[in-house]
């Protein structure tokens, strides 16, 4: 019979059919030398979990074409490539973050596409391109309010299906959730996870609904 492999959990986790490394990690550290992510992507946050909760729970068709904004190391949208089978691409500002990503993209055997842009940059033409927009935790300074609407409201207008967006809660994003609501339809829902070893909870902001299947 087979042996099961044992987890170490002291180097990392394992969540949602996800491996999650944690800073202790030797490729973890091998890679802190030399990139330094400078806009809070040094880590994951748990805000992800939700998405992933959300989706795990909604469903996804099969080869979804989703853009996760604010990717930092891209979890959220790792978890739609390897149990959707969904094509993902992964911007931000930073591009520190990129390494992180594609190591956890290649400990659980997905690809995905990166990119650096900062929201505002984004285009309609290139937004047409998604059936999905995923962002968390990508809403804690008064001055993202207005980016990140102004992209939400971009990729809606492009024919983005669904924009899922998660959030501890904060006041900047609580202020998007209101704009989105009164312009776009947008809805909120108060999200817990509690998940073997993992417990989140936070808002999720939803505009739009599941994208039909990709014929
Ligand atoms: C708190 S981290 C969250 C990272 C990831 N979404 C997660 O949940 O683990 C915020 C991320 O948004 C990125 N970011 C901040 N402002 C941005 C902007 N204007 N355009 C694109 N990315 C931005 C940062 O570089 C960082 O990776």
């Amino acid at each position: 019979m087979a042996k099961k492999k044992s987890i170490d959990k002291s180097i990392e986790r394992r969540a949602y059919g996800l491996t999650i490394l944690k800073a202790a990690h030797h490729l973890m550290r091998q890679l802190k030398k030399d990139h330094e992510p400078s806009i809070h992507g040094n880590k994951f946050w748990s805000s992800s979990y939700l998405i992933m909760d959300y989706l795990g729970y909604q469903g996804l068709p099969i080869g979804t074409r989703v853009l996760e904004a604010g990717c930092g190391w891209g979890l959220a949208g790792i978890f739609c490539a390897k149990q959707f089978g969904a094509r993902v691409t992964g911007i931000d500002a930073d591009p520190q973050v990129f390494p992180y990503l594609d190591l956890h993209a290649q400990v659980n055997g997905v690809e995905v596409q990166t990119r650096q842009a900062r929201f505002e940059e984004l285009r309609a033409e290139e937004l047409a391109g998604y059936d999905v927009m995923l962002a968390a935790d990508v809403c804690f300074w008064d001055e993202m309010v207005d980016p990140l609407y102004g992209l939400i409201e971009k990729a809606v207008l492009a024919g983005v299906q669904q924009v899922v967006l998660a959030d501890p809660g904060r006041p900047p994003f609580n202020q998007v959730c209101e704009r989105c609501a009164e312009k776009l339809g947008g809805q909120t829902k108060e999200w817990n996870v509690e998940e073997g070893a993992v417990t989140a909870n936070g808002t999720l902001l939803i505009v739009g609904s599941l994208p039909r299947k990709r014929s």
